[in-house]
């Protein structure tokens, strides 16, 4: 009786809730976090330098170094590549505000450049305008797990001997021609937070071919101190440490590193449920006009992070928020990724970007709406948020006057 009625508000539901991310932790993440926890080894150590290994090869990088976040990623990579006052790293509008804070945070400039208009990635045939005496990096997105035009990225790169670090925070799983997104640039930064593809709750890595690189990306990772504490206490005897230079907390915990061992396993299987989803979506709103759909484009495999669409409010009554809420009340959780960034208080104010400058970002800035998206999804789940979204626009469309 119980379980008729449930399947019934169910069938009436609007109260049944989709949020916008539901983690997939099992019973593996559960025994080795109780494990990390009896073996009075909490900090960095043998489970961080698993998840290392493990990452590196499945990204088929030579080095990577765990961190505590994906933003700990970026600006330890930076500061690696000595980014520092009176530098210019080139770099997206369409991203999170933490792609271009680390920027300023080395005390450099974030320049801009505009987005591709179908894929939102950074238009890399712009990047060669915007190169000054000053550039030192070229920083690009791969947006949503859909990877940059990276040979453009590198080939201009190489031209004008700049460095590159690829801001990876959505490409962990992501190919390009045939070959995963983690050595392509000098370094790659993925970031293992709580809704990424896969998690260590928080949490991120920075992968490299080359090093040297890596090893500086590890020291300034942890304090600019030559001998961490693993190496400290570890099995290996009292090792004293020595400064080499200033560097940052961003050592990653066995803690969380428990967690991502387990959760790299079962990457491909999340991508498959992910890529499931993703069709689900295609196939229902393609025929929508008012939603323009973000492409994958050319020889790529996309890691479905996020799935975003743009809608086309010149033909809606309701502006993009407003059609975000109308889902939040039909219990739908929806985000905005991204708002372009050069048009946000401190970056407007400091550099005096302003409307106008990104034509194709401020187009996806007022139109952007990603729909929920996780393995843990049922086709159920997927069907209601077509189902609502497409009530939702069906209610604010303009009429069409002849
Ligand atoms: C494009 C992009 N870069 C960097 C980050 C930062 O990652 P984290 O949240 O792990 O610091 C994010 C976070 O969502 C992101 O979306």
């Amino acid at each position: 009786m119980r379980k008729a009625r449930a399947s019934q508000h169910r069938a009436n539901g609007p109260k049944e809730l989709v949020p916008f991310h539901r983690p997939w932790l099992g019973a593996a993440e559960q025994r080795e976090i109780l494990a990390t926890l009896k073996s009075g080894w909490l900090t960095t150590g043998a489970r961080t330098r698993a998840l290392e290994q493990a990452v590196a090869e499945y990204v088929g990088s030579k080095h990577a170094v765990a961190v505590s976040s994906g933003t700990a990623a970026l600006h330890v990579a930076l500061a690696a590549l000595e980014v520092g006052p009176g530098d210019e790293v080139i770099t997206t509008p369409i991203t999170f505000a933490s792609t271009a804070n680390v920027i300023v945070l080395q005390g450099a400039k974030p320049v801009f450049v505009d987005v591709e208009p179908d894929t939102l990635n950074v238009d890399a045939e712009q990047i060669e305008s915007r190169i000054s005496r000053r550039t030192k990096v070229i920083l690009p997105v791969h947006l949503y797990g859909q990877p940059c035009d990276m040979e453009t990225v590198l080939r201009v790169a190489q031209r004008h001997r700049l460095l590159v670090a690829e801001d990876a925070a959505h490409a962990l799983g992501t190919e390009y021609h045939g070959r995963r997104v983690g050595n392509f640039g000098d370094l790659t930064c993925f970031s293992l937070y709580a809704t990424k593809n896969i998690t260590t709750g928080e949490g991120g890595m920075v992968t490299t071919d080359h090093e040297e690189l890596a090893a500086k990306v590890r020291l300034l990772s942890i304090h600019g101190i030559t001998a961490d504490s693993w190496q400290r206490h570890g099995d290996g005897g009292f090792v004293h440490w020595d400064v080499v230079r200033p560097g940052y907390k961003y050592n990653l915990s066995d803690i969380h590193a428990a967690l991502g061992i387990h959760q790299l396993k079962k990457i491909e299987a999340f991508w498959r449920r992910r890529k499931r989803c993703v069709e689900m979506y295609n196939a229902a709103f393609q025929e929508v006009p008012e939603i323009r759909l973000i492409p994958a484009k050319g020889d790529v495999k996309h890691a479905h992070h996020l799935y975003p669409i743009l809608l086309k409010t010149e033909d809606l009554t309701s502006s993009r928020d407003a059609v975000l809420q109308a889902l939040k009340e039909a219990g739908i959780g929806a985000g905005v990724h991204f708002r372009a960034l050069h048009l946000t208080s401190f970056y407007s104010k400091t550099f005096g970007f302003k409307p106008g400058d990104f034509p194709h970002a401020e187009y996806a800035s007022e139109r952007l709406l990603s729909l929920p998206l996780y393995p843990k999804m049922t086709g159920r789940e997927v069907r209601r948020v077509i189902t609502q979204l497409k009530d939702i626009l069906r209610r604010v469309k303009k009429k069409k006057t002849f």
